[in-house]
């Protein structure tokens, strides 16, 4: 697998991709790699000739709080698994390279609505840091196709709208969720979590099920605001302490209104020094 870190040196690589008439699947990410990242890789492969991962922990999309500085970064070890799963190459920009002039100063892409709710309203600034990078990457790696996982639903649906508002030639393909065996989806935020933690922290996922699971059991409309209440107190009676949970419109994101027939759980819960996210899509 070849690595490349300048713009320069990437273009050229797609430039003769491209005169030998080869497709690219893209899969940015900020690295510390786990199966759930190896599994957009794989699905790559099944969309285009090239597969090119990037690895850049994006300042814009930490908050002030958010200590950006411990977030893992594991280079040799990405580089490893990456080849394991035969990535064509891997593009490993500095902030330098991606924001020249500072990321407060240079222009910015922001999805509106969609990127103000749930993670958005927890995270201020977030998905503007998430669609403006995105963007980015994607001019400087032009892919026919990119692959996203489903645990960052709301991160889906933001980037999925940011493509079709602004006419981007590129399909978003999202792939599944990789859980460990005890239900917890696969995170890099997992490594914050202490072995305690680790046992606590599939209640989460159970929840939802549970929710998921009485949505699905009548025919009759439900209080959805009970519903939901219960499994915020199933959370916290395990351990976690409940940013949100909302049952809302599968591909907007509004609530849920009795009668939408695709929707999807979204949840956040913080379990020690981490936030986890998870989500169940319900068919009713
Ligand atoms: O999901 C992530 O890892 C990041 O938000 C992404 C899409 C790579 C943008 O920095």
């Amino acid at each position: 697998m070849n690595t490349v870190e300048n713009i320069k040196d990437l273009r050229e690589q797609v430039k003769s991709w491209r005169m030998q008439g080869l497709s690219i699947a893209f899969v940015p990410t900020m690295g510390n790699l786990h199966a759930g990242h190896l599994a957009l890789v794989e699905a790559a492969h099944r969309y285009a000739d090239k597969v090119i991962v990037s690895i850049f922990v994006n300042p814009m999309q930490f908050g002030l709080s958010e200590d950006i500085d411990n977030y893992p970064r594991t280079l040799a070890q990405d580089k490893a698994s990456l080849t394991e799963v035969d990535t064509d190459l891997l593009f490993t920009p500095t902030a330098d390279i991606i924001y020249p002039k500072g990321f407060g100063e240079n222009s910015y892409v922001e999805v509106p609505n969609i990127s103000d709710l749930y993670c958005g309203a927890s995270r201020p600034g977030h998905f503007r840091g998430v669609a403006t990078v995105v963007c980015k990457l994607f001019n400087l790696v032009q892919p026919d196709v990119a692959c996203f996982g489903s645990k960052d639903y709301q991160q889906l649906q933001v980037i999925k709208t940011m493509v079709e508002d602004l006419s981007m030639p590129v399909e978003i393909v999202p792939v599944e969720i990789i859980r460990e065996s005890s239900g917890l989806a696969m995170s890099s935020r997992n490594g914050y979590l202490t072995a305690n933690e680790l046992a606590i922290a599939p209640a989460l996922y159970k929840s939802l099920q549970w929710l998921s699971t009485e949505l699905c059991a009548s025919h009759q409309p439900r209080d959805y605001a009970a519903l939901v209440m219960q499994t915020s107190e199933k959370i916290e009676k395990a351990g976690l302490k409940t940013d949100y949970i909302n049952l809302c419109h599968a591909t907007t994101l509004a609530p849920a209104e009795p009668g939408d027939k695709e929707i999807v759980i979204l949840a956040a819960a913080y379990l020690g020094k981490a936030r986890l996210i998870d989500n169940l899509p319900v068919s009713l």
